[in-house]
């Protein structure tokens, strides 16, 4: 099985729980190792006979080849993509090259040396986010209209749109599945929920867009590795599938539940964390809410979501806690750079 961008948040934790899971596949992870990798995160797996990395970038179509042509994989599990939204806003080029150009690689590496073995698959990961904004009701669908806000849901529809054109052109083998938030350990403190746990540790203020009234629905992402599982086994080729948490809540609650749990690890009072909320110039283009309806996922493959909010969150924050020397390693001068870059921008909102 080849993975790809197996060494970030989401791809580490499938690896993870998949590598000793399944000893008699192969695992090759392709990942560039950018910022948003760690090796630290695939530690449990060094010396397992069933798992090597290949460091190559999906968007150099000959390293790419060439790693097809070494294993010629029968299944191919697609993650690797540039994924922050405000970085796509900052610094777009990156996103059209890996998410777009990187894909379209990879396709066409597929078709050469992959799609014509039998059981051969494509399973491409995607974002809920290239279904654009709901207003105040209603659920993203599988056959919702594309709307995309970002550059990077922008060039994760794109990506898309390649999977299913070559399934429709050239026969290909694919699967897609579209996702909600995830959260869960290894996640790059740019995102929301780490962002808030490292700053509230480190009691520095907790800058929420707006006025935190957006809604995500959130998910743990073993949980979304299972569904990612479940559809790989059961789903139907050339089907899409949204997974989702059914877990709706506006930022700002987020980033309040976080704050309770933070000071509840450490024994103090929740207040003087929530204190440190300050409300800062909001996203250009925020999309105000992601829903997901998940029955097709539940009806066709099984999958449900095995945990509650509270507790992923409560088990995230403890994970965090316990792991202060991965947050230190991961607080790079890129890191810092980019925090400068995001919220220096940023004037309060009030
Ligand atoms: P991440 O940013 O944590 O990791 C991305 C990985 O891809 C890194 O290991 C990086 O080195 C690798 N990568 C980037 N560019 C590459 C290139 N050109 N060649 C090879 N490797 C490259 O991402 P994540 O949050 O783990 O997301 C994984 C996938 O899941 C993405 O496709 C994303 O769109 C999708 N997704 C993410 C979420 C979420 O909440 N994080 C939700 C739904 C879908
Ligand atoms: O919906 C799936 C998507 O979720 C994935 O496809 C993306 O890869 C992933 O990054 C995530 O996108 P979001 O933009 O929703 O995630 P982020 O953690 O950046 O932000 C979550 C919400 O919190 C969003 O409404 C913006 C807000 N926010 C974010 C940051 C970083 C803040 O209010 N303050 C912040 O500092």
């Amino acid at each position: 099985m080849l993975v790809t961008g197996g060494a970030g948040f989401i791809g580490s934790n499938f690896l993870n729980a998949a590598v000793p899971r399944a000893p008699e596949r192969a695992f090759v992870n392709v990942d560039k190792l950018t910022y948003a990798a760690n090796l630290s995160n695939l530690r449990a797996l060094q010396g397992a006979a069933n798992y090597r990395l290949e460091r190559a970038d999906i968007a150099d179509r000959p390293q790419l080849e060439a790693v097809f042509e070494r294993h010629r994989p029968v299944l191919v599990v697609h993650f690797a993509a540039e994924t922050h939204v405000d970085r796509s806003i900052l610094e777009p080029d990156a996103f059209i090259r890996t998410n777009v150009v990187g894909t379209f690689n990879l396709l066409e590496a597929f078709k050469r040396w992959s799609a014509s073995q039998p059981g051969a698959l494509f399973h491409h990961v995607s974002t809920d986010e290239v279904y654009g904004s709901l207003g105040d009701s209603g659920r993203f669908s599988e056959s919702s209209p594309y709307d995309p806000s970002s550059p990077y849901s922008a060039s994760k529809a794109g990506s898309d749109h390649l999977v299913r054109a070559y399934a429709r052109t050239y026969g290909l083998p694919v699967k897609i599945t579209n996702c909600s938030n995830n959260y869960g350990p290894y996640q790059f403190p740019e995102k929301l929920i780490p962002l808030m746990i490292i700053n509230a540790l480190a009691r520095k203020s907790l800058p929420v867009y707006g006025r935190g009234l957006n809604v995500r629905d959130w998910l743990h992402v073993a949980d979304h590795c299972e569904a990612i599982w479940a559809v790989i086994e059961h789903g139907e080729i050339g089907a899409t599938y949204n997974i989702g948490g059914s877990n709706e809540l506006r930022n700002l609650e987020v980033v309040q539940l976080v704050c309770d749990l933070v000071a509840e690890q450490l024994r103090e009072r929740p207040e003087a964390l929530r204190e440190l909320i300050t409300f800062v110039q909001d996203r250009p283009g925020h999309d105000l809410r992601y829903a997901i309806d998940a029955g097709r996922v539940g009806r066709e493959c099984g999958w449900t979501p095995a945990r509650t909010f509270t507790a992923g969150l409560r088990e995230t924050v403890a994970w965090y806690l316990a792991n202060a020397a991965w947050v230190d390693e991961v607080r790079s001068g890129e890191y810092q750079r980019w925090l400068s870059a995001n919220y220096a921008a940023r004037p309060n909102a009030s």
